[in-house]
């Protein structure tokens, strides 16, 4: 299975392949923030991807940031599926942001 690394929160993980990044980071202990329910339109689950494999960034991730003028050098982690051993930096977390988490991205 795949490792997942979290730099700035100090965490390491194994994770089923095909897991949402952003379920696999909650269900890790790292409270990493999701406000629309894996939705794509808040942006608030975005993270920074500093090694591993993944996916082209998607027109929906575009679009949001396009939208909320963001850097597309970020990813949304609730629209990355996992797919081999990835080392993330999450850039909004509920303790750093001080903001109540949204409901639970679907699986
Ligand atoms: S964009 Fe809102 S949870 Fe990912």
């Amino acid at each position: 299975m795949p490792y997942v690394t979290v730099v700035g929160e100090e965490g390491m993980f194994e994770v089923e392949e095909g897991k949402k990044l952003v379920l696999a980071l909650e269900d890790n202990g790292i409270q990493i923030l999701h406000r629309c329910g894996g939705k794509a339109k808040c942006t608030s689950c975005r993270v920074e991807i500093l090694e591993g494999e993944y996916q082209d960034l998607t027109n929906i991730e575009k679009d949001a940031f396009a939208q909320k003028g963001i850097e597309d050098h970020l990813r949304l982690s609730c629209q990355i599926r996992i797919e081999g051993d990835l080392t993330v930096r999450p850039i909004m977390t509920v303790e750093s942001s001080g903001l109540e988490p949204g409901p639970r991205p679907t699986e």
